[in-house]
């Protein structure tokens, strides 16, 4: 056959491989998201197998055995007690919390490591929504800018403690602008903000509310994070968060969403992280432990694949082991 073209030349051996590879994945591209409780028990979580909610003390050794692993950003879920929720979710911003005395112990421990925080009411509210709610009837309502005063003094008190880039979680919004202002204001105008950008409302995030055990009592988050079928809205939130001073911009989840992180990609010059969410590792997990699939491939080229779609980085429950193999070669 006369051929002048042969894509296949580029794809004979190892080397040339190499060479023409447009995508790499790299243990500082990936963030670690972790659970832990005030309990001083580790408790394997069922949705998550693989997955633990630690203790303080064995989440710092976690957190250092990441570091080792190459790992260099985490972000932090709390479980917080039944006794501490409340209709106000005031908890979240307690000075001497969980999560500031969390951000405290893993900086002491493990001081070059990036500490991420969520920012949102869900594990402190009462109701387990992400913002403050009333009733209105038989009508569940989430109230906006009574929440995001309240987003604001938990940002800040994460800030205070020495968290290096809040993420709001919660879809709420003018979020972002305000907690710029409340940061700037109280001079903490180097801790970052990672918007949750485009969050949509997904079934995939199942196994982490039974990680946390932080399902809504009652209702469903559709009235603030986003429908599944949309995408220029996508690029609307996105033009909002960069307006208000977001910093990083993120899509979640992120296997189901690639054309999203596509579009964001050419529509912004901020960086863009994506959320394997629980879900999502859930799936390759079960299907894995059944034998069906191998678990370092597939894992692997998940991640490449919203790499290529175009997230700078990605937060995922795999990100220890992947560090580990990368490293093995
Ligand atoms: C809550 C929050 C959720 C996740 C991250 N932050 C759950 C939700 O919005 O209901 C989900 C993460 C995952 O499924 O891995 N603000």
């Amino acid at each position: 056959m006369e051929m002048m073209i042969r894509g296949r030349r580029n794809r004979r051996t190892p080397a040339i491989r190499g060479l023409v590879r447009e995508t790499r994945l790299h243990a500082e591209d990936l963030i670690l998201p972790v659970f832990f409780h005030e309990d001083e028990t580790d408790v394997e979580i069922a949705s998550m197998p693989g997955c633990t909610r630690w203790s303080v003390k064995s989440l710092v050794a976690e957190v250092e055995s990441a570091w080792a692993a190459g790992i260099r950003a985490v972000v932090l879920f709390p479980k917080i007690e039944e006794s501490l929720k409340s209709q106000n979710a005031m908890e979240c911003a307690n000075p001497n919390g969980l999560v500031p005395n969390v951000i405290r112990a893993i900086k002491s421990a493990c001081p070059g490591m990036c500490v991420i925080t969520d920012v949102a009411l869900d594990p402190y509210n009462s109701d387990g929504h992400d913002g403050i709610v009333v009733r209105d009837g038989d009508d569940l309502k989430i109230l906006n800018d009574e929440t995001v005063e309240v987003l604001c003094r938990q940002a800040l008190c994460h800030a205070q403690a020495g968290a290096d880039i809040v993420a709001p979680s919660d879809m709420m919004d003018g979020r972002i602008g305000a907690i710029r202002m409340a940061l700037d204001e109280a001079d903490f105008t180097e801790t970052g903000i990672m918007a949750y950008t485009a969050k949509y409302a997904s079934a995939f995030y199942g196994p982490f509310r039974g990680a946390l055990d932080s399902a809504p009592k009652e209702g469903d988050k559709k009235t603030y994070q986003m429908d599944p079928g949309n995408v220029r809205e996508a690029v609307r939130e996105l033009l909002m968060d960069e307006e208000e001073g977001a910093d990083v911009v993120m899509v979640k989840p992120a296997g189901p969403y690639l054309d999203v992180i596509a579009r964001l990609r050419d529509e912004t010059t901020l960086p863009i992280a994506a959320y394997q969410v629980s879900g999502e590792y859930l799936m390759i997990k079960s299907a894995c432990a059944g034998g069906w699939l191998d678990e370092k491939a597939v894992v692997m080229e998940s991640l490449l694949g919203i790499k290529r779609a175009g997230a700078d980085m990605i937060l995922t429950y795999f990100a220890k082991d992947v560090a580990g193999w990368l490293a093995e070669g």
